[in-house]
């Protein structure tokens, strides 16, 4: 594996899984790989799991880390080419990605879209320029489409739980107050197709995402159908993809409640955290027997280690 940027980077989905569950179970069997070797941390945005796990996954395999908050802790980066570079940004990310490559063996990069800008957003122009000029693997952290190291961690817990052996897997769009991307929902639906779950994915009218990530899923528009005889549940809100950026319901039928859930199959909860309750999920399901969230969370460590851990083999 050169980079990590989605599911495509993945030449054998199973043989990763059966990985992940070898270093889950003993964390430091690698301990010396990535002796000498320096991971750097680049975050254009806020994170609280991404930025913890991805540094303990990289110290448990030796590394050494670095995390720069980049716009906060250094100069302002611009992204474009040929403007006149006379505002407050202070350095072309051409020169901040090719210097990062200098001081680190691999560079993970957390870049969110502006939701403005369809066609720039989706062109993931942050993440690709680290790509062509830093010169070393780079590791996407969440990028304007995709959060693969989140996907791969909700893959983990669901095989951690399932009961048969192709769940049926309900994404399930709920409520915000906020406009969010879409990467979320977009990887998880890659990933849970790419895994060979029966993939529903249900939301208002409106928000249908890029048909280039639901391949192999059926959309369901009836909520309570959707949840009919679900195994798991998979809660997030995203903006709309054709309206893009624009929030278009607010309905809180689709928060996920106990209505919902009584729908499914004893399903249990997931959602990538963080997350409001009472509007994405109730306090009841959050807080059931039922809920993964917290190991959801903690399988982000066994992610991003067997990611770094396959990286680290081909440098
Ligand atoms: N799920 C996730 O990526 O969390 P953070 O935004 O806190 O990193």
């Amino acid at each position: 594996m050169k980079h990590f940027t989605s599911i495509h980077d993945v030449a054998n989905l199973k043989e990763l899984l059966a990985e992940a569950f070898l270093i889950k179970d003993n964390p430091f069997q690698h301990e010396n790989l990535g002796k000498h070797r320096t991971m750097g941390l680049l975050f254009f945005n806020s994170s609280l799991r991404t930025r913890l796990s991805t540094q303990k996954a990289a110290q448990n395999l030796g590394m050494n880390t670095m995390v720069l908050n980049i716009n906060e802790d250094s100069w302002k980066i611009e992204t474009e080419f040929g403007v006149v570079m006379n505002g407050d940004k202070a350095e072309h990310i051409k020169e901040a990605a090719a210097v990062i490559g200098r001081y680190c063996d691999i560079i993970g990069v957390r870049s969110f879209p502006a939701l403005k800008d369809r066609n720039a957003d989706y062109s993931e122009s942050v993440i690709n320029q680290f790509i062509q000029y830093a010169g070393v693997p780079v590791v996407s952290m969440e990028s304007a489409t995709r959060h693969p190291l989140q996907s791969f961690a909700d893959i983990i817990t669901i095989e951690q739980y399932k009961k048969t052996e192709r769940p049926r897997v309900l994404l399930a769009w709920a409520p915000h107050c906020r406009a969010l991307p879409q990467s979320v929902p977009n990887s998880f639906a890659e990933w849970a197709v790419a895994a060979g779950y029966e993939v529903v994915i249900t939301h208002p009218e409106g928000y249908e995402l890029d048909p280039v990530f639901t391949r192999g899923a059926t959309i369901e528009y009836d909520r309570e159908k959707a949840y009919g005889n679900a195994d798991f549940v998979y809660a997030k809100n995203w903006s709309s993809y054709c309206n893009y950026g624009k929030i278009l319901c607010e309905d809180l039928a689709w928060t996920c409640n106990a209505k919902n859930m009584a729908l499914t199959s004893h399903a249990k909860f997931m959602h990538c955290l963080p997350v409001r309750r009472n509007l994405v999920v109730s306090d009841e399901v959050i807080d059931s027997e039922n809920s993964l969230v917290i190991e959801e969370a903690a399988n982000r460590v066994v992610s991003a280690q067997t990611v770094l851990w396959k990286i680290l083999q081909s440098i």
